[in-house]
């Protein structure tokens, strides 16, 4: 079964990875410094003794922002994206937050879908803002963030 837990130490290496894979994340350094600091929720999502997806988020007074949040390639469409950032959302919001942000690139198609399934909403846009060109969109929602209900059992067989 797959768990969520705050990143140690040890698994820096394991967690700069997974966000390297994705071009886009912050340095290891960057990690590296936010672990030290302990001010930020950074967050490990493991399968099967396996580190498979990181989330780094910041918290000031009632508002907490996603930093970055990456699965690891190989692990992906298998709901680590959607359960790190619930669980993420979730600490932050017992941590004080009240109001999630975050920022995403209007052309990464598969985080805006993941975050539009978990409820947040664009309150924004950054024309131009990324150094290609790409705008970026500014997402909120207010905590906590809806938990999908249980699928429900399978319908029983029709009699006939
Ligand atoms: C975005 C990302 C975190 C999604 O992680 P994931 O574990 O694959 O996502 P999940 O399996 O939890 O998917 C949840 C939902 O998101 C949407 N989604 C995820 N990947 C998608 C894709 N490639 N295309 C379209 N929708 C997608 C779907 O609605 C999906 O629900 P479904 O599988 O029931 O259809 C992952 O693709 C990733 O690490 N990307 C690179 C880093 C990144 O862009 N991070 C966001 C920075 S703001």
């Amino acid at each position: 079964m797959a768990t969520t837990s705050p990143l140690t130490a040890a698994e820096l290496p394991a967690a700069t990875a997974v966000a390297a894979a994705t071009g886009t994340a912050a340095a290891p350094a960057a990690w590296a410094r936010a672990l030290a600091s302990g001010h930020d929720h950074l967050l490990a999502r493991h399968d099967r003794g396996a580190l498979v997806a990181v989330a780094w988020l910041r918290r000031a007074a009632d508002e907490a922002e996603v930093l970055d949040l990456a699965v690891d390639p190989a692990q992906r469409r298998r709901g680590h994206g959607h359960a790190l950032l619930l669980d993420a959302a979730a600490q932050v919001h017992a941590a004080g937050a009240r109001r999630l942000l975050l920022e995403v690139r209007a052309d990464n198609a598969a985080a805006r879908a993941l975050y539009a399934g978990a409820g947040l909403v664009q309150v924004g846009t950054r024309p131009g803002y990324h150094r290609d060109g790409a705008d970026a969109l500014l997402l909120a929602a207010d905590l906590p963030l809806p938990r999908p209900l249980p699928r429900p059992p399978p319908a029983p067989p029709a009699s006939p």
